[in-house]
This record gives C-alpha cells, sequence and structure tokens, in this order.
C-alpha cells in the first residue's frame, strides 16, 4: 500500500473513493457536509432516510453523486462523539478497510480531519491508521500450496490535511507507520512460520539478509562453539537437547555517533518450547512455535529503526534455541554454570527461557547500554494474571519502565507494570546451587523476572513479559507483531 497526505476540497479530489465520518446520531462530519452541500443535499437525505444511523464501524457505499468528483463515497458511522475512543477508531479503519479492499476502489482519500479522539494529534490518527491498515491487510501465505484468490485492487491510501502547514508532521507520521507496520509485518512471518522452518539458523539467515546492503547495519552470529568460549553454560544447557545448533545473533545498528550508548534489546527465540525433559502437556503445544516472539519483535524493531535510519544506536541480541527432549538434554536438578559465573539448579527445564536470557543479559554488559530491555515470551502466569490485552513490564529502574509505559500509551501497545519486589527472590533459593530456575506456583511471572534480575545489575533494565499479546490462538491463530509498535516507538522517544 502507498500512502499520502493531501489537501484539497474533497468534493473535488479525483479519487475511485472518498471516505467520510458520521457520527450518531445521523450527524455528518465537516468533509461529510461539504460533500452534502456539493451533491444538493444527498447525504443529508440518506440519513433522514434512515440508512446510516452513524454507529461504530457501520459502513454505507455511495456511488456516482451529482456534483461529487469521486467515483464512490463511503460512509462510515464513527458513533457517538463523547464516546469515541481508540478501540472505536480501530474498528472504523477496520471496517472501513475492509469495506474499501471488497469495494473495487484502486485508491481512496480519507477524511478523518475533525473525526478525531480529543487529546490526540491529527498525526497521532493518520500514523494509527497506517498501522491498522497495514495489520488488516496482512496474511500469511508462504505456506499454503495454493495462495487465496483474494485479489485487492486498492493500493493507495490518502489522508485529508487540512491546511499545508501540517503536511510535514503528516507525512512524519504515514513514515512512522510504514516502518512500524513492515516491522509488525516481518515479526509475524517469522512467528507464523513453523518450528520445523523457522529454526534457529533461519533465524540468523533471516538476520543476515537484513543487514545486506545496509552500510550502519552489521549482524553476527555466534556459533555454539563460540558460546562454549565465553562460557554460556546456560544457554547451552538447553540447547543441549536439540538436534538444531543454537546461535546468538547480534544486531549492531550504529544511526548515532560511536561514543553514543546504545539502546540494547534482548529477546527471547525459543523456535520451539516442548519443555524438554519436564514436557508440556500436548494440548495446543503447536502454540510454542510461537516462543520466539520477544526474538522476532526485535527484528522487526531493528528493520524499523533501519528503515527510518533514525540518529541513535541501537543492538538486538537474540539467544535462539530450541527446547527438547533427548538423551543428551538437561534433566530436572542438574546444575550448570552461567556465564555471570552463578550455578543454577535446573528443577523445571521448561522454565527455559530464563536459561537463556540470562547469558545473553550478561553478554549484552560488553555494549555498555544506555539500557536494556528484554523481550520474551516467558510464563504462563504472566496469561492467567494479565490476559491478552497489555504486556507486563518489570524491571531495576523507575524512569525507564515509566518511559516504556508512556510509549505503550501513545501507540496503542499497552504495557502493566508488575511489581519486582526483594520478598519474591526468595523463591528462588536453592540447597545445591546459587540460584533456582523455578520460584514455585505463586507470582510465576514476577519471580521468571526476578531470575533475570540476577544478570542485569549493572545496568538498567525491563523485563517485558510478552505471552498474553505476541499471538492470538483461537479462529484467528497467529502472531500479533506485538511489542514492535511499543519499542519502536520507546526508541522514537529517545531520539
Ligand atoms: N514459553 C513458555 C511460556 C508460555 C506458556 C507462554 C504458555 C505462553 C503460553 C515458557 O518457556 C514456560 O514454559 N514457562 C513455564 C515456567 C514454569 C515451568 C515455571 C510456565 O509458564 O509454565
Ligand atoms: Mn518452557
Ligand atoms: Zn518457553
Amino acid at each position: 500500500m502507498e500512502y499520502k497526505a493531501k489537501t484539497g476540497s474533497p468534493e473535488k479530489l479525483s479519487t475511485d473513493c472518498l471516505v467520510i465520518i458520521v457520527s450518531e446520531p445521523r450527524k455528518l462530519s465537516s468533509a461529510a457536509q461539504t460533500v452534502d452541500k456539493a451533491s444538493n443535499g444527498y447525504l443529508s437525505g440518506i440519513l433522514r432516510q434512515g440508512d446510516m444511523q452513524g454507529r461504530v464501524g457501520q459502513c454505507l457505499l455511495l456511488h456516482n453523486i451529482n456534483g461529487v468528483t469521486a467515483k464512490r463515497v463511503l460512509l462510515v458511522g464513527s458513533g457517538k462523539q463523547k464516546d469515541f475512543n481508540e478501540a472505536a477508531f480501530n474498528k472504523v479503519i477496520n471496517d472501513m478497510v475492509s469495506t474499501l479492499s471488497e469495494s473495487g476502489a484502486k485508491d481512496a482519500h480519507i477524511c478523518l480531519a475533525d473525526a478525531g479522539i480529543k487529546n490526540r494529534e491529527f498525526d497521532w490518527h493518520i500514523c494509527q491508521a497506517v498501522i491498522l491498515t497495514n495489520s488488516n491487510q496482512y496474511r500469511f501465505e508462504q505456506m499454503k500450496s495454493k495462495k487465496s484468490d483474494r485479489r485487492v485492487k486498492l493500493t493507495k491510501l490518502s489522508f485529508e490535511v487540512v491546511n499545508r502547514g501540517q503536511l510535514k508532521k503528516a507525512d512524519d507520521a504515514i513514515q512512522q507507520g510504514v516502518a512500524i507496520g513492515a516491522g509488525m509485518d516481518q515479526a509475524r512471518d517469522l512467528g507464523n512460520l513453523p518450528g520445523n522452518v523457522c529454526t534457529p539458523n533461519y533465524i540468523a539467515k533471516q538476520a543476515k539478509l537484513m543487514a545486506k546492503g545496509q552500510k550502519n547495519l552489521t549482524v553476527k552470529v555466534l556459533e555454539e562453539a563460540d558460546m562454549r568460549k565465553l562460557k554460556m553454560g546456560s544457554i547451552l544447557s538447553v540447547s543441549t537437547g536439540s538436534r538444531q545448533a543454537a546461535k546468538l545473533i547480534t544486531l549492531e545498528y550504529k544511526g548515532a555517533a560511536a561514543k553514543d550508548k546504545p539502546v540494547v534489546l534482548v529477546g527471547k527465540g525459543v523456535t520451539f518450547d516442548t519443555g524438554g525433559i519436564s514436557l508440556k502437556p500436548g494440548a495446543a503445544m503447536d502454540e510454542m512455535k510461537f516462543d520466539m516472539c520477544g526474538a522476532a519483535s526485535v527484528i522487526g524493531t531493528v528493520s524499523a529503526v533501519v528503515q527510518m535510519q533514525l540518529p541513535i544506536n541501537v543492538v538486538g541480541i537474540i539467544p535462539a534455541t530450541e527446547n527438547m527432549p533427548d538423551g543428551l538434554a538437561t534433566k530436572p536438578g542438574d546444575i550448570i554454570t552461567s556465564m555471570s559465573g552463578q550455578t543454577i539448579e535446573i528443577l523445571n527445564t521448561d522454565a527455559e527461557g530464563r536459561l537463556i536470557l540470562c547469558d545473553a543479559l550478561t553478554y549484552a554488559e560488553k555494549f555498555k547500554p544506555k539500557c536494556v530491555i528484554d523481550i520474551a515470551t516467558l510464563t504462563g502466569a504472566c496469561l492467567v494474571a494479565l490476559g491478552k490485552v497489555p504486556s507486563a513490564v518489570l524491571g531495576n529502574h523507575a524512569p525507564l519502565i515509566s518511559d516504556l509505559i508512556k510509549s505503550g500509551q501513545q501507540i496503542e501497545d499497552k504495557l502493566w507494570e508488575l511489581p519486582l519486589w526483594d520478598e519474591y527472590q526468595e523463591q528462588l533459593k536453592s540447597n545445591f546451587a546459587d540460584i533456582a530456575n523455578i520460584g514455585g506456583r505463586d507470582a510465576g511471572t514476577i519471580t521468571a523476572a526476578c531470575f533475570l534480575s540476577r544478570f542485569t545489575k549493572s545496568y538498567h533494565w525491563a523485563h517485558l513479559d510478552i505471552a498474553g499479546t505476541a499471538w492470538k490462538s483461537g479462529e484467528q491463530k497467529g502472531a500479533t507483531g506485538r511489542p514492535v509498535p511499543l519499542l519502536t516507538q520507546y526508541i522514537l522517544n529517545q531520539v
């Protein structure tokens, strides 16, 4: 899809479809009023007949209106003005795009200017509309032998901008929306690919492909032998149960001076999580192909940052491995030594995410980070606590956490903080090693973060548990691309 910002009076624009907003009860937005006048009251006549109430997402497609240049006019309802919020906007855009892509229109001009959410800038609406449109149009068909015959003609969208002075801001919003959308698509593709395709090696190859032809992005891949030299006993204790070799992938984007400390993103890349010897039950185990969505979000975010060429330094670190049961697999009770030197008693091999992250977090020190954010589908307990609405955030630096929460509110990719109080650390005591890898049934998301906190003492750190938000189950099963919007917005706020 191509996006553009455009000024000009709506009734005179030559476009396949002019989209205008009607709110409840039967109220024309200002663009709609202009069109109504130009068409001698055609729209108000239709409203009077009762064809369009203006309910949120209600669509009415009209053709060949006298006095209007556009071939079609699509009325979209936005509901009661006082109730118009982010969720309503989401529905308006989704229903609008779905209707447009079935309409036969090749291009459309969307008038949102006076139909916005209070307290949100006009350019916020444009950026969000681009992201939502992109998500609406996303399909994952790589693995189907026959592609669907869905032929969408719609390839160009323009957004109404009321005066030329706003064009620059609108163009920036489009650029951001496009970059975030592309990053989300990339994350979703990686997430949706099955475990037999999306292996650690596959992720490493995709990362290398990204760096091709980019002068300020370098990708390095450490092999198991390199990890052994670095004494990364913890990640190796997970990969030892798998025939697929683990990879430690580093993406280094240099958009600012070398002395500028980077934002470091660390993403959990378990390409399939069987639980290992502590084998998971069978139900819905297929969804454990999504256990690399943290890694995918790092790739998606770095790719958005590269696309925008932001003047900032960003490092992505991805520990990638499978978690499999095998004759050589780690067993409950085994004790291993992490890169940090701390010994870990592995009481449950299904708590593998923290085992690969801890070595990656120690490795992160070498980049002298401004801050480190890890992103992981880490605990089922996170789903129990927060469901599928926000990701959980915990960390050791209140300003970083609050910046992340604000970024999430800004871009509608929400976070909710859980407490990382010292009292919870007790639960990780081991009789035999420095630390146990599980903390019992209670507060599972928090004790997982407590575990990570033992490896993040030397820098500002936040942990995002995306177990509830990275993918959808059921009929709409698939990766969401979250939290690429949040991470990209956070980085945008740092430049
Ligand atoms: N990848 C899972 C977490 C997960 C499970 C995410 C279900 C989304 C849905 C993780 O590796 C895991 O297995 N965690 C265990 C930890 C437990 C053994 C302490 C869990 O949540 O059950
Ligand atoms: Mn697991
Ligand atoms: Zn896992």
